[in-house]
C-alpha cells in the first residue's frame, strides 16, 4: 500500500475516533522510513516558496520557547512610533524577510567574503517579531529590552571554532530588523547588560542621531519626547552605554540646525563619535573609509561593537523606502563594499533599520538593499569565528583566477 492510502485510511480512522469523541491516536507517529521518503520528496523550498523568513531560515518565536538556543538571532522589532517624518517601518522586518527570498542556504556562498554563512559552523535562527505595542512608547521601550536581554542571555549551540579569545564568544550574537532607529537603544541597554561594559557604535546613517531632544521643541518636552528616531544615541551616550573614545557615525550628510555647524559640537564632543561624511567616499574611496573606521573602533576581541545600519545611509535612488531620506547617498555596491572591508570587527549585535515598505517601489529596491545588508553582516558574523583563513576581498580565493582566466578559477574550485 503506498503512503498516501495509509495517511488516508489513518485519516479516516480518525474521523471515525471524532465521531466517537476519542482523542487517542490523533498523533500517529510516522514511522522512519516514510519520514526519509516525505523529506526526500517534499522538504524543498523553491526562493519563492515558503512561509516567509529570513532566507528561509527555521522560524521559531524564541521568546516563549525558553529551551530554544541558537549562535546568530535574526529578530524583527516592527516599531515605527518615535519617527519624525514619514513613519511605515513597523512593517520593514516584514519587507526584509520577504526579499531575503533568494538567500537560500544551498545557493548562498559570498563570492566576496569566500563563505556560505548558512552552511558553516553557527546556528542561525529567525526568532520571529517581538510584539511590541504601538500604543505606548515608554512601554514599548521596555518590552524591547526585556526581549533584547532574554534573546542575547541564551547559550551558544556550536562554539566558534574560533575566537575563543573574543569577549562575545560565549554569547549568541543578535542581528535586528527594524523597526525605526530608536530600537537601537533598548539593544544597547541589553548589550551593556550583557557584556558590563560601554559598547563601541559604528553607526552608518546619513543623520546624526545624537540630537539633544529640544531640538525638535524646547518647550513640549516630557520624559517620553527623548525617546524618539533621532535622539537615541543622545540618551544611550548619557546612560554611559556607548564607548566615547571608538565610536564613529559614517555616510553623514543631513542639515543641521541653526546657521552653523553647532549640532557637530553641542551638546558635545562627549557624543563620542567620528564622523565620515558621505562625500568622503570621493577622497577616500571604499577601503579608505573602512581605514578610517577600523582606525577608531581597533580591532580589541575584548571590546564588544555594535553596528547600526540605518538605510538612509544608503542614497534614494537605491533605496528609496525610508523615513528621512537625504539625497548625495553611497550606492548598494559602495555600501557593500565597505561592510566587507569590516569583517575583523568584533560585532556581538547589529541593527538594519528605518526600511519603511510603503515609500518602496514595485522592485523592492530598499527592502533587497536591507536583505542583502543582513546577509553581509551575518556573513561576517560566521566568518570571524571560523579558524581557517578565508582571506578577505574576494576571499582571495581564486587568487590565481584574474577575470578571464576561467581555467585556473575551475582549478581553485576543485582544490576546495
Ligand atoms: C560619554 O560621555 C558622556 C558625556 O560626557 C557621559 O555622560 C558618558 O558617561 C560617557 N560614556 C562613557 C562610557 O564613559
Amino acid at each position: 500500500m503506498p503512503a498516501w492510502t495509509k495517511s488516508l485510511v489513518g485519516l479516516l480512522a480518525l474521523a471515525g475516533g471524532a465521531v466517537s469523541c476519542a482523542h487517542h491516536g490523533d498523533t500517529e507517529v510516522v514511522p522512519e522510513h516514510e519520514r526519509e521518503e516525505l523529506l526526500k520528496k517534499w522538504d524543498q523550498e523553491w526562493s519563492f516558496s515558503g512561509i516567509a523568513s529570513f532566507a528561509h531560515l527555521k522560524p521559531v518565536k524564541c521568546l516563549i520557547e525558553p529551551s530554544e538556543n541558537y549562535d546568530i538571532a535574526v529578530i524583527g522589532a516592527p516599531f515605527d512610533t518615535a519617527v519624525s517624518y514619514r513613519p511605515g517601518a513597523r512593517f520593514g522586518p516584514r519587507a526584509i524577510r520577504a526579499a531575503s527570498a533568494r538567500q537560500m542556504s544551498g545557493t548562498s556562498f559570498n563570492t566576496r567574503a569566500g563563505i556560505n554563512p548558512y552552511k558553516s559552523w553557527a546556528k542561525i535562527t529567525d526568532c520571529g517579531d517581538i510584539p511590541i505595542t504601538p500604543f505606548d512608547n515608554g512601554l514599548a521601550e521596555r518590552q524591547m529590552y526585556e526581549a533584547f536581554l532574554e534573546l542575547g542571555s541564551r547559550k551558544v549551540v556550536n562554539k566558534a571554532p574560533k575566537g575563543g579569545d573574543s569577549i562575545g564568544t560565549g554569547h549568541p550574537k543578535l542581528v535586528t530588523l527594524g523597526g525605526d532607529h530608536s530600537v537601537a537603544l533598548p539593544a544597547l541597554r541589553a548589550l551593556h547588560q550583557i557584556y558590563q561594559k560601554p559598547i563601541t557604535v559604528l553607526h552608518f546613517d546619513a543623520h546624526l542621531d545624537t540630537w539633544n531632544p529640544v531640538r525638535y521643541s524646547a518647550y513640549w518636552q516630557s520624559e517620553q519626547t527623548q525617546f524618539n528616531h533621532g535622539s537615541f544615541f543622545h540618551k544611550a551616550s548619557r546612560e554611559g552605554l556607548i564607548c566615547n573614545s571608538t565610536s564613529a557615525h559614517a555616510g553623514l550628510r543631513t542639515r543641521l540646525t541653526g546657521v552653523d555647524a553647532g549640532d557637530y559640537t553641542n551638546p558635545g564632543p562627549e557624543q563620542g563619535f567620528i564622523r565620515i561624511h558621505a562625500d568622503d567616499i570621493d577622497d577616500l574611496g571604499p577601503m579608505g573609509v573602512v581605514e578610517t573606521i577600523i582606525q577608531r573602533t581597533g580591532l580589541d576581541p575584548e571590546q564588544p561593537v555594535y553596528l547600526s545600519v540605518d538605510i538612509d545611509v544608503l542614497d534614494p535612488s537605491t533605496a528609496p523606502g525610508t523615513g528621512t531620506p537625504e539625497p548625495g547617498g553611497w550606492t548598494t555596491r559602495e555600501f557593500i563594499r565597505i561592510l566587507r572591508g569590516l569583517e575583523k570587527l568584533n560585532l556581538v549585535g547589529a541593527d538594519i533599520v528605518e526600511v519603511s515598505p510603503a515609500y518602496d517601489n514595485k522592485g523592492e529596491t530598499t527592502a533587497l538593499a536591507a536583505a542583502q545588508v543582513a546577509f553581509e553582516i551575518i556573513t561576517s558574523m560566521v566568518k570571524s569565528g571560523v579558524k581557517e583563513d578565508l582571506g578577505g576581498w574576494y576571499g582571495n580565493l581564486y587568487e590565481d583566477a584574474s577575470v578571464g582566466e576561467t581555467e585556473s578559477a575551475d582549478v581553485s574550485r576543485d582544490e576546495l
